[in-house]
C-alpha cells in the first residue's frame, strides 16, 4: 500500500492529544517514526490542532487517560470524524497506567466501548505511561487533578518501548503487506 500512495500527501495519518504531554506525544512520535521506517507516509498531529482528519488510508489515534477518560480534545476529534473513521482501518491506543497499575490488567477508558460500537477499530491497546510532578505544575490540569497527581499518582516513566514497537509492527505489517 505504501508504494501505491507515493503521490499522496499522507498515506497514513497518526494523531493524538499531545498538549499535556507527560508521556503521550513522545510515544506518538515514536510510533510515527517506526511506521515511517517501514515505508509508510506518516503525519503526526496533536488532536487539538486538527479540525478534520486529513485524507489517509489508515488512522492511529491515541490519548492520555485521566480519571478513566480520554482527553477531551481526543474525544472531540474522534466524534467530529466518525464518518471518516468508519471507512478506514483505525487503531486506537491509550497511555495511562503507571506505578503498580502498569503491571495489572489494563482498564479501558470509558469512551473506548462507544468508539468500538461507532466505527469498529481494529484494535485498542493500553500502554503504560509516564508522570512527573514538575511538568504537572505548568500543565492545564485542574485543581482537583493536581491534588490527585500530588497524592496518588506515582512519578516515573513506565513506558514499555518493546511493547509499543511490537504493536506498531503489527500495524506496519498490515498496511505495508496488505
Ligand atoms: C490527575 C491524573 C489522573 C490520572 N488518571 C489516570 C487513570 O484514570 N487511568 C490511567 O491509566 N492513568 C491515569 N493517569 C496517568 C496518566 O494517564 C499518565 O501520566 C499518562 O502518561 C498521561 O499521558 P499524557 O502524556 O497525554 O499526559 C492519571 C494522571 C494524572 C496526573
Amino acid at each position: 500500500m505504501a508504494s501505491a500512495m507515493r503521490d499522496r500527501e499522507a498515506a497514513d495519518t497518526i494523531l493524538g492529544a499531545g498538549e499535556r504531554d507527560f508521556g503521550l506525544f513522545l510515544l506518538l512520535e515514536h510510533v510515527a517514526s517506526r511506521l515511517a521506517a517501514s515505508g509508510l507516509e506518516v503525519q503526526a498531529e496533536a488532536a487539538e490542532r486538527v479540525a478534520q482528519m486529513p485524507e489517509a488510508d489508515a488512522y492511529v489515534i491515541g490519548s492520555g487517560v485521566y480519571g478513566q477518560h480520554w482527553m477531551k480534545q481526543a474525544v472531540a476529534l474522534v466524534k467530529r470524524n466518525e464518518g471518516a473513521l468508519s471507512t478506514r482501518p483505525v487503531w486506537l491506543f491509550s497511555v495511562g497506567p503507571i506505578g503498580q497499575w502498569a503491571k495489572s490488567t489494563p482498564v479501558e477508558a470509558r469512551e473506548v466501548a462507544g468508539f468500538k460500537r461507532a466505527f469498529g477499530p481494529i484494535d485498542h491497546r493500553v500502554f503504560a505511561g509516564a508522570f512527573d510532578r514538575g511538568t504537572m505544575e505548568g500543565s492545564d490540569l485542574s485543581f482537583l487533578e493536581r491534588q490527585i497527581g500530588r497524592r496518588f499518582i506515582p512519578e516515573g516513566d513506565y513506558r514499555d518501548w518493546p511493547a509499543v514497537d511490537a504493536w506498531t509492527d503489527t500495524i506496519a505489517r498490515r498496511l505495508v503487506g496488505g
